[in-house]
């Protein structure tokens, strides 16, 4: 069944009728005042730290659902009858209903008893603030009055705090209202404000929550709307609203426009002057206008034309609409991640990195750094850190013997070579950046220190030690011995090398290369002598010696990342992967992904740890777990498997099963995190949608790896690994400030091989790098 449709010239997609399978949210705002919306209205607001600076309640595990959020109650003073443009949450029958999602912005469009209204929710850029426009249409001949009741409820500013210190919270909470301006604060701190104001004089207003809901009644029917008044309330203490009743008269088939803006501020005398030109119609306009081209230029970027259209809708689009949102909150804030207990993870963050490092460099440049001062001097990191309050934090993951994740720090050396590669900026590496202590050390020494922790922590197999766990959260090997091995972070570390060992190739500095190759070859050995099961690689190796992930094993006899990440690591030879991708795609594939594990483990085992919390199927306990099929496309296309490559990318896309999204129940427009896997009753559905390391890497698979162009210190690589009926594709793609259109004829039906590349009319051995400002055309020919 379908809710909706891409609207490909608005680059929005559109939600036809209210009652998807679950909330479809988007976004709002750019990565500091940020914000969630929902299809039906609900959402929540906060400004840079949803932990430390929340703006508005959502009730995450409420029945109903998907509640409060930025409410507006149209009511018709004649019938006294009121609805949502929403839908929710009177629930109110509407003649017409859609939203429409879009880059930054959200819009809901109704028509009920001939008023048709829409309202755009959008933060304009580097605003503190996010606006409502909402505009109301009679389409009735005669003259009509109508109100509009708008809302938001107001959290304590720590999140945390809001539900755990209600005692304290709820005395301290102060609101007023003066000249259309809503203020909401506490006693303490009285300059920290939300605040809410509106582009019209009100008719009333209130700020206690419980007068405008009235007592035993619901947002569904508050007493305020039922009233047809606010009640001008005061809140002295307890639970706060910004609430304001306007009166329209509307001619007949005559229009109105109200705008309402919620925000946060310091500052509160500033409040007005820093709103007032928001608040007039056109100047709203333009702020949106503004925000439609920063997406536009955003995605500009990196634009590609291939036989397959959804595809082009993913690359063009959503996929890196989806990669700019978690790097903007990491794993923090979604419908499934309250904001206020993870913190942005270091190794989240450190891929997240990936998926925008073609469009917004310099950015990624600054949060690499933000991310190399949560590592400790010795080299490892914290898992986790708080933007506002700076603080770092270490997750929760048991401690034992180890009080580290194994992997946390070696993504760091990931993203910084990526950067590297992009942006051709080595003086990066010079830079001195402070560890999580008050020392400071150069970029290039954080990374030394990287791999130096991994490699002074190995286990009895030279393996790397397991740690609380590595990329899989759920894998807490460690019982207190401290002789468990983790082979994914063997295998990651050895990626991690291999990108060193290129870089100071390209720098000439052969003595640490060959100390770097001296490394990774040591752990080549290793992770070949004890880490192959003779089809395929292990796991790891628990406190007790026990192998996981051998076909000797009764459950969790193969796990799919050491698979994947043999190839891209270089541990597994020509013969071995195609082995390895032989067992993933007969064992671990399924119509909507490859799982993680398979058989799963059928009830909790305090040896393996959080992965055997989740019932089979279930996410880490072989689940789809959509962050790891990226690996697998990356692993088939580096093997020249361009059908597997392309069918692994096909069946997880989301907009290729948007005809059957009651199946999936999350949003056909974003990768969810986990989709239930075959060993799941429920087989099919998938959840945590947004957030999810699924973005990033499905946008490398995609570009760098089937389409294959990959930035590299000295030219743009080109190196497509494609199904061999394609007869080419185009690319556009802006490196180092250049563009370049390249062009990929397949006239020979192959799936990998570059015959020739003719750049600008001329034949070239590679791509080179262009000045800044320049536009070249390349054509590459593909064939054996
Ligand atoms: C979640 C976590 C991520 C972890 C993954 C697998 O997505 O945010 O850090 O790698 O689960 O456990």
């Amino acid at each position: 069944m379908q809710y909706g449709y891409f609207d490909q010239e608005q680059d929005e997609y559109v939600i036809t009728r209210p009652d998807t399978p679950t909330p479809w949210i988007n976004y709002l705002g750019s990565g500091e005042y940020g914000g969630i919306i929902s299809n039906t209205g609900g959402g929540y607001s906060f400004y840079k730290d949803p932990a430390h600076c929340r703006l508005t309640r959502y009730r995450y595990n409420n029945i109903p659902a998907d509640r409060p959020g930025r409410y507006l109650y149209l009511r018709d003073p004649r019938t006294e009858k009121f609805w949502n443009p929403g839908f929710q949450p009177t629930a109110a029958p509407l003649d017409f209903y859609e939203c429409r999602h879009g880059l930054g912005y959200t819009v809901l469009n109704c028509e009920k008893d001939r008023l048709y209204s829409s309202v755009r929710y959008f933060v304009p850029e580097n605003a503190c603030f996010e606006i409502w426009h909402l505009k109301v249409k009679n389409f009735l001949p005669a003259r009509r009055k109508i109100q509009v009741f708008s809302f938001a409820e107001f959290s304590f500013h720590d999140a945390a705090m809001d539900q755990q210190n209600v005692d304290w919270v709820q005395q301290i909470n102060q609101g007023r209202c003066r000249d259309n301006l809503i203020t909401w604060y506490t006693h303490m701190d009285p300059q920290k404000v939300t605040f809410f104001t509106c582009s019209q004089k009100p008719h009333s207003f209130d700020t206690n929550l419980e007068s405008f809901i009235g007592p035993y009644r619901d947002y569904s029917a508050p007493a305020a709307v039922t009233a047809g008044t606010c009640f001008n309330s005061i809140s002295r203490r307890t639970n706060g609203t910004g609430a304001f009743c306007h009166e329209l008269t509307l001619e007949g088939n005559s229009s109105s426009e109200l705008i309402f803006i919620l925000g946060f501020s310091s500052e509160p005398d500033k409040i007005a002057g820093m709103v007032k030109p928001y608040l007039q119609s056109e100047q709203s306009r333009d702020a949106y206008k503004r925000l439609r081209q920063y997406w536009q230029n955003y995605t500009s970027k990196l634009q590609v034309k291939t036989p397959d259209a959804d595809m082009n809708l993913f690359v063009n689009t959503w996929n890196q609409y989806q990669c700019k949102t978690t790097y903007n909150w990491s794993r923090f804030v979604s419908l499934y991640q309250l904001g206020f207990a993870r913190g942005m993870g270091v190794r989240d963050s450190s891929q997240d990195i990936l998926g925008v490092m073609h469009t917004i460099p310099k950015k990624a440049r600054q949060k690499i750094s933000r991310l190399l001062q949560c590592q400790y001097p010795e080299g490892k990191s914290y898992h986790l850190y708080f933007p506002l309050s700076g603080k770092g934090g270490e997750g929760d993951a048991p401690v034992k013997k180890y009080d580290w994740y194994s992997d946390d720090h070696l993504w760091l050396v990931l993203a910084t070579n990526s950067y590297l590669k992009e942006s051709g900026d080595m003086d990066f590496l010079k830079e001195k950046i402070p560890f999580n202590d008050s020392s400071d050390d150069s970029v290039a020494v954080h990374l030394h220190k990287a791999v130096s922790f991994t490699a002074a922590h190995l286990g009895p197999h030279q393996l790397a030690l397991a740690g609380r766990a590595d990329w899989n959260d759920g894998l807490n090997l460690d019982t207190g011995r401290g002789i468990a091995e983790s082979i994914f972070t063997s295998l990651l570390y050895m990626r991690a090398l291999r990108e060193l060992i290129e870089l100071y190739t390209y720098l000439k500095d052969d003595t640490t290369a060959a100390q770097y190759t001296a490394m990774y070859d040591k752990m080549k050995k290793a992770v070949n002598n004890a880490g192959w099961d003779g089809k395929w690689f292990l796991r790891a190796y628990d406190d007790q010696g026990n192998k996981l992930g051998s076909a000797a094993c009764k459950r969790g006899q193969i796990f799919v990342n050491p698979q994947s990440w043999a190839v891209f690591s270089g541990a597994a030879d020509i013969k071995q992967g195609n082995m390895i991708l032989d067992a993933v795609d007969k064992k671990l594939n399924t119509p909507y992904g490859i799982v993680i594990l398979e058989p799963a483990y059928q009830k909790f085992d305090a040896n393996i740890g959080g992965l055997t919390t989740y019932p089979p199927g279930a996410k880490e306990n072989g689940g789809i777990f959509c962050h790891t099929n990226p690996w697998v496309m990356i692993a088939a296309a580096m093997l020249g498997r361009g059908e597997d490559a392309f069918r692994y990318y096909k069946q997880i896309l989301p907009a290729a099963r948007n005809d059957r999204a009651d199946l999936l129940e999350v949003e056909p427009y974003v990768y969810p995190q986990n989709i239930l896997g075959r060993e799941h009753p429920q087989t099919g559905i998938g959840r945590n949608s947004w957030l999810s390391g699924t973005a990033s890497w499905n946008m490398v698979a995609a570009a760098r790896y089937i389409l294959g162009v990959r930035p590299d210190y000295n030219c743009l690589q080109i190196d497509p690994c494609i199904p061999r009926t394609w007869p080419g594709f185009k690319i556009r793609r802006v490196f180092r400030g250049a563009v370049y259109n390249i062009e990929v004829k397949n006239n020979r039906h192959v799936s990998k091989g570059v015959k020739q590349i003719i750049v600008d009319g001329e034949k070239r051995a590679q791509v080179p790098v262009f000045a800044a400002g320049s536009e070249h055309n390349i054509i590459v020919e593909m064939g054996d």
